[in-house]
């Protein structure tokens, strides 16, 4: 199984000319997941335990953004140095930007290992988008999963976050906290708060969220695969609520393409 080290998703975060480490993998159906859900409510976290389960790879574009921004300033593009002052105010960078961004790393989304977008789509231009381009490749999303999660909760598990600056790994100060205070159980990395995590921003991003995000929740509902999960409870019981949904939608999947090779038979 792969580790969301940043290696096995090296040409997700640096772009198509890095290598990844992951092994390529046609033994089983990879699963293609979308994650939806307010800032905060914790889609990073139930990523990183889905990409341990399932072995697909954890593809966020807020890490994109991240990495990029830990460059020095001459290697950042003029359009990343501007996507980066959205990001710290706590505004959604424009599709445009996001749109190229993702564009140039379809390979990621054709890997055989499959995927679990997180923080892509946020609006439904990016939707549409999306739709649009998996559709041309041929590539079904296994389904789309929606968190939720009372405001109060959210602010908390905002303000008590703490990223590691490497390996992007994200515990939290009192509900997930490293075995060493300020350093990475994993790669022994420094742990920051991330600057959009301000109060300032978190208040931006909330709003952003149910002005532009929150929409999509009826536009998967309309294309039949969206799955809501309640975020309520540890990160292991929110996991364990995941993968039952995901089991039974699959099994529900599979019943249905049985169900309709049969009616076709007839
Ligand atoms: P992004 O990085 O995607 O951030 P986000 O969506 O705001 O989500 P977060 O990473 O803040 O939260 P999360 O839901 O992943 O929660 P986490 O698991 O960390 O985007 C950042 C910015 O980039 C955007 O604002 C925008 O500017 C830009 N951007 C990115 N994609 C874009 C796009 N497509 N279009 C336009 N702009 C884009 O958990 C939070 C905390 O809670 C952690 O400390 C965690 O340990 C803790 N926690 C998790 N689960 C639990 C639990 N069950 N109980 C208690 N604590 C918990």
């Amino acid at each position: 199984m792969n580790k969301s080290n940043g290696k096995d998703r090296a040409a997700w975060l640096q772009g198509p000319s890095a290598q990844c480490e992951v092994a390529p993998d046609n033994s089983k159906i990879p699963w293609r997941i979308v994650l939806l859900g307010a800032p905060g409510v914790g889609k990073g976290t139930q990523a990183d335990l889905l990409h341990q389960r399932l072995g697909a790879c954890h593809l966020s574009t807020g890490d994109v953004f991240r990495a990029a921004g830990s460059r020095s300033e001459c290697e950042q593009s003029p359009a990343m140095k501007e996507a980066l002052g959205y990001m710290r105010r706590g505004e959604l960078v424009p599709d445009s930007t996001v749109w190229e961004l993702v564009r140039e790393r379809l390979a990621c989304l054709q890997c055989s290992v499959g995927f679990i977008l997180d923080g892509f789509p946020r609006t439904l231009g990016q939707a549409e988008s999306l739709k649009q381009l998996l559709d041309s490749e041929g590539i079904t999303l296994s389904a789309v999963l929606s968190y939720e999660l009372a405001a109060g909760e959210i602010v908390a598990r905002l303000s008590g976050r703490r990223t590691c600056e490497k390996c992007k790994a994200v515990y939290h100060v009192t509900e997930r906290p490293p075995q060493v205070e300020g350093c990475c159980d994993r790669c022994e990395g420094k742990l920051i708060l991330r600057e959009d995590d301000r109060p300032e921003a978190i208040k931006v991003r909330l709003e952003t969220y149910e002005r532009s995000t929150a929409p999509l929740i009826e536009f998967y509902r309309k294309l039949g695969l969206l799955v809501q999960v309640a975020a309520t409870g540890t990160p292991d019981q929110i996991f364990d609520r995941t993968v039952s949904e995901l089991e039974s939608r699959r099994i529900q999947v599979f019943a249905h393409k049985l169900w309709s090779a049969e009616e076709n038979r007839r």
